[in-house]
């Protein structure tokens, strides 16, 4: 496994690979991060390349946000990505990505990144796009793996892909979570013991929202403010909890296939989960 830090030579190291798969990430890995990085390999088959790039992405970060304090662990990520199947780890400075400051931008639509995330982080979807769209043109890959624990993300860059005509194929990874049942995350990190035992909370309370749902409930108003006040009666600070529609996260519609989620800070840190519903 080779680890570059320029676009110049990640370029010529790829030159010869015509099937690429890609995984974008900030680092601090994680297993779910090496589980898309294993489907990557799977996909590709032994021939191509697998890349993963680790850049704590500035302009996805709004200046109250962790950015100085994310944690960057390149040389425990790189021995992770070996054992995963990585080939190449593209690990620019931000000097390298961002030699000016990026006034070209990806402006996602408003309908669908202004919403949920987006409509509590202003401008992260931009930032997102932004750095995807220009890691696409450095990587070049043919295919590339998003987390569905980041599941606005993944929708993003499906539409983005489609629209913009990229020659990329978009695969979803599943979420993978720990023993009981809590959303592996860098964020994580940040929580004491105590929090990340409390943490189970968040998809506890979407299985609740879930079940409620399943149980013919279609007052979804009522339904999410329940899960809402559930998780502040714990002492949570909720962003949203609520049921869309999987492809486009609009309302919940009942016959359709549906996907809760959830953001809410459990003392310092923001954590997000959902859970898909099987089809009705
Ligand atoms: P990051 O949070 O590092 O996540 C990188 C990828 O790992 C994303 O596709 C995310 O959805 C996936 N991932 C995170 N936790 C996961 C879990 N528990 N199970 C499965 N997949 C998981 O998402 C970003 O970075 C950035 O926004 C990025 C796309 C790299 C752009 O800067």
């Amino acid at each position: 496994m080779q680890v570059i830090h320029t676009i110049a030579e990640l370029r010529s190291a790829l030159g010869h690979h015509a099937q690429r798969g890609f995984v974008p990430t900030m680092g601090n890995l994680h297993d779910g991060h090496l589980a898309l990085v294993r489907q990557a390999r799977e996909l590709v088959g032994p021939a191509g390349a697998v890349v993963a790039s680790i850049f704590v992405n500035r302009l996805q970060f709004a200046p109250h946000e962790d950015f100085d304090t994310y944690p960057r662990t390149l040389e425990r990520d790189c021995e992770l990505l070996k054992g995963a199947g990585c080939d190449l780890v593209f690990a620019p400075s931000e000097q390298e990505l961002y030699p000016e400051p990026q006034g070209y931008k990806l402006l996602p639509p408003p309908e669908l990144a202004d919403i949920l995330e987006g409509h509590f982080r202003p401008g992260f979807f931009t930032g997102v796009c932004t750095v995807v769209h220009k890691l696409f043109n450095i990587v070049q890959p043919t295919l590339a793996v998003f987390g569905k624990k980041d599941y606005q993300q993944l929708m993003v860059i499906r539409r983005m892909v489609a629209q913009m005509a990229l020659p990329i194929a978009i695969h979803g990874g599943e979420t993978r979570r720990n023993e009981q049942g809590l959303a592996l995350s860098s964020r994580n990190g940040y929580l004491s013991e105590a929090e990340k035992a409390e943490a189970l909370r968040l998809s506890r309370t979407l299985k609740a929202l879930i079940a409620r749902w399943q149980a013919g409930e279609r007052d979804l108003a009522q339904l999410e403010a329940d899960a809402m006040q559930a998780l502040r009666d714990a002492g949570w600070a909720p962003d949203y909890v609520t049921l869309r529609r999987q492809h486009d996260l609009g309302p919940a519609e009942h016959g359709q296939p549906l996907v809760a989620l959830a953001a809410a800070r459990l003392g310092k840190t923001r954590l997000i989960d959902n859970l898909e519903l099987p089809a009705a």
